[in-house]
């Protein structure tokens, strides 16, 4: 483990306004808040702060671009077009976007230009295709009638993303809305709004029409409370903690009965069996849960290894922990960034306590790194069981919890003992154990011999308290469309 030191980072940073009905604003309020370099704890810019009467604006023009104007006559294959126009201008500023999510977030920087900005650009691709293949059925009533579906837009959209994919969460927003013809409203994380602000810009330039997409930065409880709470949205995306989706779904059921959908936490199983590729299996846990920090709904943060390769396995884990360089994220040789800020850093250093108070064995880590940032040591916890705090609860940072296990059976009970669903990994050779646990493991993902693959064309998201709906895929146009049945008499 290496702590690399910072280089000089050349940054450009974008818009820090609101934009609303293409324009960039100020806040009602004229306040404004600070984001901060995780890698320094030092403050980058300051951004203005939107609260409930910008949201109120930003509805207004996005029902006023939806029910008027451009965006409502315009053909599905224009939409199309703009879409593939927006994803053309990020891959032109893919690098200037890459350094600047890496400055906000503190990802290592390759992993912004290899990982998030080619799946976002593919996300804008993939549902660009989609938006004039968006079609109904006609279906063969009784009597002299010709019967046929319509998928709409919902209308007006609000959505809430968190900070730690933050162009991809956009992307993962934004597309599928647009391509099916809604509106939106898009509050970006308090910790990262500066990606989603210069996208914006490529908004602009790509050519949508006025008040089709608004981007708020702000706070959750302010701006994202009046979001959810909003009478004229029609429906509410939201990703982060499972106890906000708690509240969101509370405020749309108490004012309009938005449509919701959620993408929620995880305590994911990832499970390896005596049979399994070793090399490949330890690289995949590895990956499953230190990858962006551990800061992933989706980590495999519960690891189950089977007792007949526990020892072998939980010491060769150590070691593959103890080799993670953790550093400053501009620097090539860092495969750990800082966590994104001080109550998520805090967060992570009581579970490490909760783990050793409850009697889990730390194998390794358990410290800050550095006296700047939020740099967390790798932490590996064996012998965790699958009752403690360690175990049940959502940590999101770079710390493993590995549980052993006797039998397939007791992988299953254990791994489904959880309020979440969200994802799962299995290491086999014995394709019956990888099909048994894809079955019975009750998750929206199951990953066999792999972990943490994504592609815009295949669904994500969670069953039980992970969430309700699907992201990405097909699937997903069926939370950005309205089904209006059609009957004609003959
Ligand atoms: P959070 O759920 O508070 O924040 C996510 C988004 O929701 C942000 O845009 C935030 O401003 C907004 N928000 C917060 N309170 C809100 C409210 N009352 N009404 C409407 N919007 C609200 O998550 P936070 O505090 O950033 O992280 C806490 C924990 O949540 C993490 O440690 C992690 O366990 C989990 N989390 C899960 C994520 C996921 O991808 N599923 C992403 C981020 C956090
Ligand atoms: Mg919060």
């Amino acid at each position: 483990m290496v702590t690399a030191t910072a280089p000089e980072q050349n940054v450009k940073i974008g818009p820090t306004q609101l934009l609303i009905n293409n324009e960039w604003v100020e806040s009602a309020t004229g306040r404004r808040f600070e984001t901060i370099n995780p890698a320094t704890g030092e403050v980058i810019c300051d951004v203005a702060e939107a609260d409930a009467p910008d949201v109120d604006r930003a509805v207004q023009a996005a029902r006023a671009a939806f029910e008027s104007g451009e965006w409502r006559t315009m053909s599905a294959s224009s939409r199309g077009r703009l879409l593939y126009k927006l994803a053309d201008l990020i891959e032109q500023n893919k690098e200037e976007l890459a350094r600047l999510e890496s400055l906000d977030n503190g990802k290592p920087l390759g992993e912004s230009m290899n990982g998030d900005l080619p799946l976002t650009i593919a996300c804008y691709r993939y549902y660009a295709g989609w938006a004039d293949k968006i079609e109904g059925k006609t279906i063969p009533i009784n009597g002299p009638y010709f019967c046929y579906t319509r998928h709409e837009p919902v209308g007006v959209v609000g959505q809430i993303i968190p900070w730690n994919f933050p162009l991809l969460m956009q992307a993962w927003k934004l597309a599928p809305a647009l391509a099916a013809g809604n509106t939106v409203i898009l509050k970006v994380a308090e910790q990262t709004p500066l990606t989603a602000l210069r996208v914006g810009e490529l908004i602009l330039e790509a050519g949508f029409p006025p008040g089709v997409v608004n981007i708020l930065p702000g706070y959750g409880p302010t701006a994202g409370g009046a979001i959810a709470s909003h009478p004229d949205i029609n429906k509410l995306a939201f990703t982060g903690s499972t106890e906000v989706g708690h509240l969101v779904m509370e405020q749309a059921a108490k004012t309009n009965l938005k449509r919701v959908t959620l993408e929620l936490g995880g305590k994911s199983p990832n499970i390896v069996f005596a049979d399994a590729d070793m090399d490949a299996a330890i690289e995949g846990v590895h990956h499953g849960l230190f990858f962006n920090q551990g800061q992933c709904c989706n980590a495999g943060s519960r690891v189950f290894v089977e007792e007949k390769c526990y020892d072998e396995f939980v010491a060769k884990c150590v070691e593959r922990a103890k080799q993670r360089t953790v550093g400053d994220p501009f620097d090539a040789k860092t495969k750990q960034g800082p966590q994104v800020d001080q109550a998520q850093f805090d967060k992570i250093m009581s579970y490490i306590e909760a783990g050793q108070r409850e009697g889990a064995k730390m194998l390794c880590g358990g410290n800050r790194i550095g006296d700047r940032g939020f740099f967390v040591e790798p932490t590996v916890f064996a012998d965790v069981d699958n009752s403690m705090k360690i175990a049940q609860e959502e940590i999101f940072g770079p710390v493993m919890s590995i549980i052993k296990f006797k039998d397939i059976d007791e992988a299953i009970r254990l791994g489904n003992t959880t309020m979440y669903g969200l994802a799962a990994g299995v290491w086999t050779k014995d394709i019956a154990k990888a099909h048994a646990i894809a079955h019975n493991v009750r998750a929206g993902t199951v990953w066999v011999n792999c972990y943490h693959v994504f592609d815009a064309a295949a669904p994500f998201g969670g069953f039980k308290q992970s969430g309700i709906g699907r992201e990405l895929g097909e699937y997903c146009l069926e939370n950005y469309t309205e089904v209006k049945t059609v009957t004609v008499q003959l």
